[in-house]
């Protein structure tokens, strides 16, 4: 059976532990695994823009000797009307992997169903997953682990990054807090989910609107854009008390490390000062896109 990487929790603890120890062995090395050595073809799709994404798998095909077939999805037949299962049984026959940046996860899970290789999640509306794991790989180097650590998340609760810090966290027996205005939480079935996988790993979620008890001697301190891609326009007015600022990071561990996935709105969902600060780890973090990514492709090739 294919695996796919849709949404976080397609990895199981010990399956994304795996991965990230890969992700380290390939920082160390990049050039220590060739799975695509031929070179074999890995499309990858975007529906929406991507600085990150789209140079992290371009780099990081090369690196494990492959070629990247990057299309802007609107450019292919997909912008026309092609179905995504007809556009799947086409990629199959000539690629080893598709990976897609797109809205609805449903139309990732359509994709999935309808091909034979490997299917990974470049960001959806609702999830996120690639992002977290370069996310838990650059803790993991801050800190020498996951499992027990605090990770609180502030702002849009209801966003891609915040579901996937719900379940990727929790998959690595983190305590996960989302901190967003009571109006505006993460959706409960993620929640749900999260808690599950929590009770097995020895993690915890917990959703709150108070940002400061959620800062309160967390060891990670994240946030994301208040208005992610598809939402410009939108009111942002209810996330200002959640803005992770130097008040707010005081509240932390003193070794509290800050993640944004980037790209970043200073002075709007984090201050500048934090930001560029001592305590931001976000270059690292998407360094590590590349290596956590090159780590899964790997992995998946192989299962
Ligand atoms: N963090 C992230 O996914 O960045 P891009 O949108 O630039 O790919
Ligand atoms: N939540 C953001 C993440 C960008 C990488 C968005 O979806 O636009």
């Amino acid at each position: 059976m294919v695996r796919h990487f849709l949404r976080d929790d397609d990895l199981t603890p010990a399956e994304q532990a795996e991965v990230l120890d890969l992700a380290a062995e390939l920082k160390r090395d990049r050039f220590a695994r060739r799975p695509l050595e031929g070179p074999r073809s890995v499309a990858v799709l975007f529906d929406k823009p991507s600085t990150r994404t789209r140079v992290s798998f371009a780099v990081g095909i090369a690196e494990l000797g492959g070629h990247a077939l990057i299309m802007d999805a609107g450019a292919s037949q997909l912008g026309r009307g092609e179905t995504i299962a007809d556009t799947a049984r086409v990629l199959e026959r000539q690629v080893s992997a598709i990976v897609w940046r797109t809205s609805g996860q449903e139309r990732i899970e359509e994709m999935a169903d309808g091909t034979a290789v490997p299917v990974v999640n470049a960001l959806t509306d609702r999830f996120h997953p690639c992002q977290v794991l370069a996310d838990l790989q650059t803790i993991k180097e801050a800190k020498g682990a996951l499992a027990g650590l605090t990770l609180a998340y502030f702002g849009d609760g209801a966003n891609n990054m915040a579901h996937s810090y719900l379940l990727g966290g929790a998959t690595a027996g983190m305590h996960v807090r989302i901190a967003a205005p009571e109006q505006l939480p993460p959706d409960p079935a993620v929640v749900e989910r999260a808690a599950e996988i929590a009770a097995a790993t020895g993690g915890s979620v917990t959703v709150t609107a108070d940002a400061k008890r959620a800062a309160a001697g967390a060891d990670v301190l994240a946030t994301d854009t208040w208005v992610s891609m598809g939402q410009e326009g939108k009111d942002t007015s209810a996330y200002e008390p959640y803005a992770v600022d130097e008040a707010l990071l005081a509240q932390a561990a003193p070794d509290a490390r800050v993640l944004h996935c980037l790209p970043a709105y200073r002075g709007k969902e984090i201050s500048a000062a934090v930001l560029d600060g001592p305590q931001s780890v976000v270059w690292d973090e998407a360094e590590n896109r590349l290596h956590a990514q090159k780590a899964l492709l790997t992995w998946l090739l192989e299962h």
